[in-house]
């Protein structure tokens, strides 16, 4: 693999772009798509690596699905999706494919297996076959992990209190509810991202919500749908973060996703007086979304505490880096989740260090004593096959004296595939595409 190295640009970033459509919601659309009855036709699709493992999955399991640039049409096969169907699905990188994935399989009387590379298999998937146990599912894991053998059939209606804010268990639990017989209840401790709730709603399942309480009732079939997806937030953010720390830059993306439970990144950056404004504001198909604008600012450090990172987890490592750059401290605690990531990203975060920045991680978090004015020196980092680690890096490349050198710059492709040409047409320094 060749590595590309991100350096100090010569000027400022400067530009008006879109993102890759937004990965949660895609694999959502693709999911709730092939369990409606009817064709249901997604706009926005990113052709990233993680929606086509789920798009092959729809496939898979028996709803015909076409792609033609950014739209995919899938036919739906109703709640009989995947009925009679003995199948493997391999969800590549994809930690959502595989857990969404399981409650969806778990409600048909078939057997599944699941599987993944080698990243995927190092995650924890007990916590999703616990309660798919609980509703009647046979469900074997390796050892906690994939691959995961799944023998569904006649589920019954869970009451579940999730022990982690993840949305992927969640929707787990959600979803094979779709297909138990009775209600399924489920509580979470923090809000999680909320668009499997928006977007039942959205192909016509009635789901009763009330703060961290949300009921349904198995059996309510869906009706297709059109899913207009917005730019993913998460992918914006690394855009956005590179204008707030190149001086006198300024960059517009348009057509992000806005959703409340996404965006918790975006309040903790202006809490440390980043200039992010949101114009345009609106509505499409449940999900709100809007142009986001930043430009280069002087940032302080925070305190990031476990209420605030289920709806900026994806975001932390970027605000990592943000908090290198910021005058005084940050710290950020209760944010273990992301020692179970694609990567562990919190040891993949101790790779600042070398590169001048003075940190220190710790089981749940990590602190940042922040450089201020000053850059980094640079120099080379692994990316761990983690796209969130790379793009992280290569924001850092932007205020360091050497650059930073990433050794395997394809690994962005599973969330956004064209990152760095994004990051250069905007004005960075980018070596080695
Ligand atoms: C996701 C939920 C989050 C997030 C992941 C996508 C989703 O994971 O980190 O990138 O689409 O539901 P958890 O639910 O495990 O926190």
């Amino acid at each position: 693999m060749t590595p590309v190295r991100i350096g100090m640009p010569a000027g400022t970033l400067r530009g008006d772009t879109t993102v890759p459509g937004d990965k949660s919601i895609t694999h959502r659309a693709l999911l709730l798509g092939a369990l409606a009855d009817g064709t249901t036709e997604v706009r926005g699709f990113s052709g990233g690596a993680d929606v086509r493992a789920t798009l092959e999955a729809v496939r898979v399991l028996g709803a015909p699905a076409t792609c033609e640039g950014e739209v995919v049409r899938v036919e739906g096969a109703g709640l009989e999706l995947g009925a009679g169907r003995d199948v493997d699905l391999d969800c590549a990188n994809s930690g959502t494919t595989m857990r969404l994935g399981m409650g969806v399989v778990a409600g048909v009387d078939a057997a599944c297996t699941l599987d993944g590379d080698a990243s995927l298999r190092r995650r924890p998937m007990e916590r999703v076959a616990e309660p798919l146990r609980a509703m009647g599912a046979a469900v074997e894991t390796t050892a906690g992990r994939a691959p995961v053998r799944i023998r569904g059939g006649a589920l019954r209606g869970l009451d579940y209190t999730l022990p982690v804010a993840s949305a992927q268990l969640k929707s787990a639990v959600l979803l094979a509810g779709l297909r138990a017989h009775g209600r399924t209840q489920v509580r979470e401790p923090l809000p999680s991202r909320d668009h499997t709730e928006r977007m039942l709603g959205h192909f016509g399942v009635h789901l009763a919500r009330d703060g961290g309480r949300m009921v349904l009732v198995g059996g309510q079939r869906l009706r297709a749908a059109a899913v207009p997806v917005p730019g993913d937030p998460s992918s914006a953010a690394f855009l956005l973060v590179a204008a707030l720390l190149v001086p006198g830059s300024e960059v517009r993306v348009r057509g992000v996703g806005l959703n409340p439970t996404r965006i918790g990144a975006l309040e903790i950056l202006r809490r440390m007086g980043a200039n992010v404004l949101v114009e345009g504001a609106h509505d499409e198909a449940g999900e709100p979304r809007g142009d986001l604008v930043a430009r280069a600012s002087r940032l302080r450090g925070t305190r990031i505490s476990a209420e605030e990172v289920p709806a900026a987890i994806d975001e932390l490592p970027l605000l990592a880096i943000a908090a290198v750059f910021a005058e005084g401290e940050t710290r950020i605690t209760g944010a273990g989740e992301l020692r179970v990531k694609e990567s562990d990203r919190l040891a993949a975060l101790e790779q600042l260090g070398p590169l001048g920045a003075p940190l220190r991680v710790t089981a749940d978090g990590l602190l940042v004593r922040g450089l201020g004015g000053v850059p980094l020196r640079g120099g080379r980092v692994e990316a761990r096959g983690d796209h969130r680690i790379a793009m992280a890096f290569a924001v850092a490349g932007l205020r360091a004296e050497r650059g930073v050198e990433i050794d395997d710059p394809e690994c962005v492709a599973v969330s956004f595939p064209g990152f760095f040409s994004s990051l250069a047409g905007l004005g960075a320094t980018v070596e080695g595409r």
